[in-house]
């Protein structure tokens, strides 16, 4: 049994009241909060003292330490070779902007790239202005409206032996579908594109592991799975170090480092560390890895049961954008509301202390192709491990006030 108040305990923000009541965080898509050793292990960096890499002297050495753990860390719950393949930056969108512009240079005009409606525009867009930068057709891969899942062959579909690249989410955001990655890298390789895959979404929710899926690329964003504001990056070690980095002199030309524009945030990447570990504290194993696997599981059965309650719960006036079960997606649900708006609906449940996002979330192509862009989008709500099902319960009966 997952021991979710032990859990809760760990989390300052938890304690966060309005009106006297505890508020309920089910804005955890959009940004989590952090455990307690997460805070510490930010706050220690700036205490202690830190310089600037590549100094002879003890804050510098600390600031090596701190980036070679953190790089560690998330090699561990990506499931890398090599902490060398794991590069950090500001977010997941820039990190994106950075390799899309580096991937483009090794295109030619009439070259192909494909894209996915499932996506955060963040996996599109960087995509869409490397594409029309050199020449390259772009092609759209759609999630279908009535299963809400992309399907391998949707991807398929489009590939042509001039195809580059397929951007793809391991998670949607708005839908909380999750692809069969690892089919869509195969069939992606086997056209002899390369895959990005964005794991920001999917990242709390379930285990990542590069070499099982056999991505080139995969990127995720610290904040969204209980750490700091910085995200990160897995690259092929051929692929990271054959490619051209725009960077400036005489920054390094090898490894991680060649990757990684001007200084990192290292009281952010200390506080990636610990997020990790917190993870891995979840679970039992041998090793980090084994923890963070075992950790997972244990998270996976806590969820599942509070989305069954969510979604037998439901009234006959919400209408779910997603698949309407717990397989094969997130605990991530886009709802609407008869008769009311989602800002509407979103206000109604912030003044009972229950948060929300509504609207499109960056979402723009699942919310286009389902038709919601236009109309307000939807309400996102969102459960991660620290979601109780009192939580949920309270969730239902604001809801309920609304039909
Ligand atoms: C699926 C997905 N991809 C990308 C992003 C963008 O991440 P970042 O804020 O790190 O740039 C988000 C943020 O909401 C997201 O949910």
């Amino acid at each position: 049994m997952f021991d979710v108040q032990a859990a809760r305990k760990q989390f300052p923000a938890l304690a966060r009241t309005q009106d006297g009541r505890p508020v309920a965080y089910f804005d955890g898509p959009g940004g989590t909060q952090v455990p307690a050793a997460v805070i510490e292990a930010m706050t220690r960096v700036l205490e202690e003292g830190v310089s600037n890499l590549g100094g002879d002297f003890a804050s510098s050495r600390f600031a090596h330490e701190i980036t070679e753990s953190a790089r560690r860390a998330i090699a561990d719950m990506f499931g890398a070779a090599s902490p060398e393949e794991i590069v950090f930056g500001q977010n997941m969108t820039s990190l994106t902007f950075s390799v899309s512009r580096a991937l483009a240079r090794t295109w030619r005009p009439g070259d192909r790239i494909v894209v996915t409606s499932l996506d955060h525009d963040a996996n599109v867009t960087p995509w869409r202005l490397a594409a029309a930068d050199r020449g390259v057709a772009v092609d759209m891969a759609r999630f279908d409206s009535d299963t809400y899942r992309l399907e391998v062959e949707s991807v398929e579909r489009v590939l042509t032996d001039r195809t580059r690249l397929v951007a793809v989410t391991h998670a949607s955001n708005a839908l909380g579908t999750i692809p069969d990655v690892a089919g869509i890298v195969e069939v992606a390789h086997a056209a002899g594109a390369l895959v990005y895959v964005d794991a920001v979404h999917y990242a709390p929710h379930g285990p990542i592991d590069v070499r099982a899926i056999g991505a080139d690329f995969l990127v995720a964003s610290a904040y969204k799975f209980h750490g700091p504001h910085t995200g990160a990056l897995y690259g092929r070690a051929e692929l990271l170090e054959e490619l051209e980095a725009y960077k400036v002199r005489p920054a390094p030309d090898t490894g991680a480092e060649k990757w990684e524009t001007g200084t990192q945030s290292f009281e952010s990447l200390a506080g990636v560390a610990a997020a990790v570990d917190y993870l891995a504290s979840l679970g039992e194993g041998e090793d980090r890895r084994a923890r963070i696997l075992d950790a997972h599981a244990a998270i996976e059965r806590h969820v599942n049961a509070l989305s069954r309650r969510f979604l037998d719960g439901l009234g006959d006036h919400i209408t779910l954008h997603g698949i309407p079960g717990v397989e094969g997606r997130t605990p991530t649900f886009a709802i609407t509301c008869a008769g009311r708006t989602p800002a509407e609906v979103a206000a109604h449940l912030a003044s009972r202390g229950l948060y929300v996002w509504e609207g499109h979330y960056y979402a723009i192509e699942p919310m286009a192709q389902l038709g919601l862009l236009d109309q307000g989008g939807a309400v996102r709500i969102g459960f991660v491990h620290t979601t109780t099902g009192e939580e949920v319960d309270r969730l239902l009966g604001a809801l309920d006030e609304l039909a």
